[in-house]
């Protein structure tokens, strides 16, 4: 008897294909290959941006759905600020006029304190907004680093 048929006739030929199949699904379903989770997870995330951009009373920069802007002439926490960056209304891009002392949205004019309060509602268009998300900051190494929550 060849060995084929020697493990045909003893049903080992099927326990060895089984073997195997089960051994991949075994490593398959154990194994949660640390890309199986959403990125954050649902956690604060970070948001940097090199304050060389930002040296100017007034400079702004979007980064990842965050607005930073600088209000003062120093180079501590207190002298920037970071908050969303699209409009809660529709989505319009929002702008930091340092001039005028307020976050303009730019599809439908709505207006915001640097502290995101909102100073008035869309113009011409239905609907309402909500106040600002601003975010915390921190400074380190020549970075403004915003925790988006
Ligand atoms: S999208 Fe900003 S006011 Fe409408």
């Amino acid at each position: 008897m060849k060995r084929g048929e020697f493990l045909i006739s003893t049903g080992k030929g099927v326990l060895l294909m089984c073997s195997g199949s089960c051994m991949l699904a075994s490593c398959s379903s154990g194994d949660d290959g640390g890309g199986t989770q959403p990125p954050g997870n649902g956690g604060p995330t970070t948001v940097s941006v090199s304050l060389s951009g930002l040296s100017e009373v007034g400079a702004q920069t979007t980064k990842s759905g965050v607005l930073f802007f600088r209000i003062g002439e120093g180079q501590t926490t207190s002298d920037f600020v970071a908050t969303e960056a699209v409009c809660p209304h529709q989505g319009g891009q929002l702008v930091w006029e340092q001039e005028n002392g307020y976050i303009e949205c730019q599809l439908h004019f709505s207006r915001y304190e640097s502290d995101g309060d909102t100073i008035r509602g869309p113009q011409n268009a239905a609907g309402t907004t909500r106040d600002l998300k601003v975010y915390a900051i921190s400074i380190s190494n020549g970075n403004l680093i915003a925790t988006v929550s």
